[in-house]
């Protein structure tokens, strides 16, 4: 089948490679000149396991081609993916510029029956944007070519994206019209091995679905993150408490770990932008005012626990960060709750030496400048003379360090854990002092 995905940012490119993966002829349109060039000759913008071995693949084979050219790429492909950024506006809802631009384009250059799938994370009613726009475009040039609009949310997660694609636990499509059903039921029959994983509805079901599904999931981390801190004050164990409720089979395990907030390009967007259209339609969602409020708290957890073991002016005090990514295997800064811990660090005269395995770069980039913050290329030199360790992301690399060197290297054998990485007892026996999340300390 042909297809054309716009916008070769993360969710684009993850979508058009897979698609072509499958045998599908995929042509992939950006308007950034520089990252066309870059994918033309064999460079991948971002870090995801697997998607470059996957293009360089599909590349060769002749199925997958990069452009900037817009009446090309519309001309091509009878299925359109809308992929562009969603990014929020300063009143948290979803600014949908580039969405209509994309879809005003296509009106502009389409001659022939396409299908128009909204992939960007867009709030309900926005496919009937996407259709106006088309119509009125279409309208300027007095031709009367059919087109449906489908609403297609996509449930990646960075670090797991290309396997989420290839074996997805479900397929949404609101769609409206048979045509464009069958289409869609084609393009994707090779990813499910049953039809039962493709769930059909209404379009704005559909749309509300993304928004309810990272919705509920951040409700279960800003929970989670609340019983810890209590559990830590009454003598609990929230690791304890975790395997406890999770074994319900109607709470389950998934998204119960506490930590140091969440961040990425996902949940604090979105649970903004489902506030926003709620209060737009005059329904107020309570619940997740509370978990925003109740994350931004917990952002900064870690550095209370440091302000109560070694006080509040930090003058002269080094730390060793391991972590800075919002979460293992990305490099993706955005919204990472390592931000904000370092600079509230630094807002208190200490200094720090951070080290991340695959974020270093990107961090560096966010953080220039920030005076006191210094790099370091491997887990062991980042420990050397700092007075406390402190875990942020929840890197493989970090479970099991040799603890006799790291206190060796420490200058103080403190580690300030954000995701409970070790056994309080064992911390305790090796001699160190050691500050977990919702447990008691070793
Ligand atoms: C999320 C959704 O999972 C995905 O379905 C959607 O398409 C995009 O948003 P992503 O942002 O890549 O994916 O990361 P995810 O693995 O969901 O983690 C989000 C944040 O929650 C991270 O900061 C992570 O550290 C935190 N988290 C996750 C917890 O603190 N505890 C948990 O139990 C799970």
């Amino acid at each position: 089948m042909k297809v054309t995905v716009i916008g070769s940012g993360y969710v684009g490119l993850v979508t058009g490679t897979c698609l072509a993966e499958y045998g599908n002829d995929v042509v992939c349109l950006d308007l950034d000149p520089e990252k066309i060039a870059l994918l033309q000759n064999g460079g991948v913008p971002i870090y995801e396991p697997g998607l470059e071995e996957m293009i360089k693949r599909n590349v060769e084979a002749g199925r997958l081609r990069f452009t900037t050219d817009v009446a090309e790429s519309v001309a091509h492909g009878t299925i359109q993916f809308i992929a562009v950024g969603t990014p929020p506006d300063e009143d948290g809802s979803a600014d949908l510029k580039y969405v209509t631009a994309a879809a005003r384009n296509i009106g502009k250059y389409m001659s022939d029956y396409k299908v128009i799938v909204d992939k960007s994370t867009v709030p309900v009613g926005t496919a009937d944007k996407v259709q106006q726009a088309l119509l009125s475009e279409l309208t300027l040039r007095d031709k009367h070519i059919s087109f449906s609009v489908v609403s297609n949310p996509e449930f990646l997660k960075e670090g797991a994206a290309v396997e989420d694609f290839m074996r997805p636990d479900r397929i949404v499509i609101g769609v409206a019209d048979e045509t464009a059903k069958d289409l869609m039921a084609t393009l994707y029959a090779p990813f499910v091995r049953n039809h039962d994983r493709i769930l059909y509805m209404d379009v704005r079901s559909a749309e509300l679905t993304k928004y309810a599904a990272n919705a509920m999931l951040a409700t279960r981390i800003s929970f989670m993150n609340e019983l810890a801190n209590l559990a830590e004050v009454m003598g609990a164990d929230i690791e304890e408490v975790r395997k406890g409720i999770g074994s319900d089979p109607r709470i389950g395990f998934h998204f119960l770990y506490p930590g140091v907030g969440y961040g990425g390009s996902c949940f604090p967007k979105d649970v903004q932008a489902l506030q926003r259209t709620a209060q737009e339609n005059g329904i107020e969602l309570r619940v997740l005012d509370a978990v925003e409020r109740a994350n931004s708290a917990q952002k900064t957890v870690l550095v209370n626990k440091i302000l109560r073991r070694m006080g509040e002016d930090l003058t002269g005090v080094h730390f060793a960060i391991w972590g800075l990514a919002f979460k293992p295997n990305t490099d993706d800064m955005r919204e990472a709750p390592s931000r904000v811990i370092i600079q509230e660090l630094l807002k208190r005269g200490a200094t720090v030496t951070a080290y991340d395995p695959v974020a270093m770069h990107e961090a560096e980039r966010v953080m220039s400048g920030w005076k006191g913050l210094t790099f370091s290329q491997n887990p062991k030199a980042a420990l050397e003379g700092a007075n406390a360790l402190i875990i942020v992301t929840e890197w493989k690399a970090f479970r099991s360090p040799d603890f006799g060197e790291m206190k060796s290297l420490l200058k103080q054998a403190l580690v300030f854990d954000g995701r409970n990485l070790y056994d309080p007892k064992r911390m305790q026996k090796e001699g160190f002092e050691y500050f977990p999340i919702g447990r008691e300390q070793g």
